[in-house]
């Protein structure tokens, strides 16, 4: 398990920063950015992309994933998802499944400069997890 202080929060938050530039946001005109760190050290980040078809919607967070999926996997330790204020945004209730089958109940969410991080495991608990599906299977 990581702490809070052994992750290069800063630096974090600004990857998720500059990655707002690379949304694809005329719907909204919400952009996000992410930036995560994995427990081998590698960074991914993703953006969001709309579609005109609204609720095709991909968050930051799914782009994210994706990245980190097309690096060959991994776990990660922490992430920052900024909107383009530079502000924390909080991950939708998607995003916090999608980061919990990667990360699960010990990854650190930035809470921006003045509150600490938060564990996934308190913005999602009880979480639904891949552990579940071997136990739960009928044969
Ligand atoms: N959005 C994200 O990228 N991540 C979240 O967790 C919350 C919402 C995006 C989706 C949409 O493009 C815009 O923010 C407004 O909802």
């Amino acid at each position: 398990m990581s702490t809070l202080s052994e992750i290069p929060w800063e630096s974090l938050r600004a990857q998720a920063r500059q990655a707002t530039s690379k949304s694809y946001a005329p719907y909204s005109n919400v952009t996000v950015g992410a930036a995560g760190l994995t427990s081998d050290g590698r960074s991914v980040e993703g953006a969001n992309v709309e579609n005109a078809s609204y609720g095709l919607t991909l968050c930051a967070e799914c782009s994210l994933v994706s990245d980190l999926v097309r690096q060959g996997g991994g776990r990660l330790l922490a992430v920052s998802i900024v909107a383009g204020d530079g502000q924390p945004i909080a991950p939708c209730g998607r995003c916090r499944q999608l980061l919990f089958e990667h990360g699960g109940n010990e990854l650190l969410v930035d809470a921006g400069e003045r509150t600490p991080a938060r564990r996934l495991g308190e913005l999602l608990p009880g979480a639904f997890g891949p552990d579940e599906l071997g136990t739960r299977k009928n044969s």
